[in-house]
């Protein structure tokens, strides 16, 4: 089991989550974050700290679509740690849906 991160991050990377996991697995992407399945020790903690309630147990609905986005981009994207800037219009994109036939950008974070 493992919790993943759905397309409801995509715009929003509020990063909250990344601060409380206490085995570094979020990965980061010009607009979005994945969770490494293979790392996560499924503690829960980063549930609650998603304003966008963005992160997912893979077994809930549609989990295993997400399950394979975090693990495929887990393996491109470098690991972020620390919470940086967030997009300044984050907000409007909270609960949009669609949002990875719109906006989702294969691109690592910088
Ligand atoms: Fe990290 Fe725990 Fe969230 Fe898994 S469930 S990503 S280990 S904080
Ligand atoms: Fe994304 Fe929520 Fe983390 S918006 S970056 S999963 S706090």
């Amino acid at each position: 089991m493992a919790y993943v991160i759905t397309e409801d991050c995509i715009r929003c990377k509020y990063q909250d989550c990344v601060q409380v996991c206490p085995v570094d697995c979020f990965h980061e992407g010009a607009n979005m974050l994945v969770i490494d399945p293979e790392e996560c020790i499924d503690c829960g903690l980063c549930v609650p700290e998603c304003e966008a309630s963005a992160i997912i147990e893979h077994t809930d609905k549609d989990g295993e679509r997400w399950l394979k986005l975090n693990e495929e981009y887990s393996q491109k994207w470098p690991i972020i740690t620390d919470k940086h800037e967030a997009p300044a219009d984050g907000k409007q994109y909270e609960g949009v849906p669609g949002k990875f036939e719109k906006y989702f950008d294969p691109t690592p974070a910088d």
